[in-house]
């Protein structure tokens, strides 16, 4: 009967010693996500509220003169629309890290220069369908 208890007891730390395991820091979350594709909303999830971009903002700052504020385009500069969040918020960080695409890759490649992580998801999430 003492033996089962004591088994008992060590089974109970086992487990919540894999609990503590199972809840990760921050950090963690984040490399997986990594290893999914970045998920823009959880870009933006995991700063405190006070610090989160809002997505209207940024676009309105960033590239409504550009897309348009339907992202319909303006003169030569592309519609969008086709891109769900998750695709623009990589294709906003391919064109911050210079990797070639369109002909005129140039031209995106300096309007996000210098944005944030955090600025390119909050766009995203608005832009992207
Ligand atoms: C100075 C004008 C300009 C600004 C500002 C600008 N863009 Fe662009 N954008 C372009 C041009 C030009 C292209 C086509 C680039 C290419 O040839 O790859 C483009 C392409 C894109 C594409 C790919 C379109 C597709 O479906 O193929 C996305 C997404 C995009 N822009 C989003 C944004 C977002 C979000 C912002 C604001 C953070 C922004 N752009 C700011 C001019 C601009």
């Amino acid at each position: 009967m003492k033996l089962v208890s004591l088994a008992t007891i060590l089974f109970l730390l086992a487990a919540l010693g894999a609990c503590g395991e199972a809840t990760p820091p921050g950090g963690k979350r984040a490399s997986q996500a990594a290893t999914r594709g970045p998920d823009p909303s959880e870009i933006v999830a995991a700063l405190p509220p006070d610090a989160q971009p809002y997505g209207l903002d940024v676009y309105t700052a960033k590239c409504v003169s550009c897309h348009g504020a339907l992202g319909q385009g303006v003169d030569a500069n592309p519609a969008l629309g086709e891109l769900k969040r998750a695709a623009m918020f990589q294709r906003l960080l391919d064109y911050r890290a210079g990797k070639p695409q369109g002909e005129r890759v140039a031209v995106m490649a300096q309007a996000v220069a210098g944005m944030s992580d955090a600025e390119l998801a909050a766009a995203s999430i608005y832009a992207g369908e």
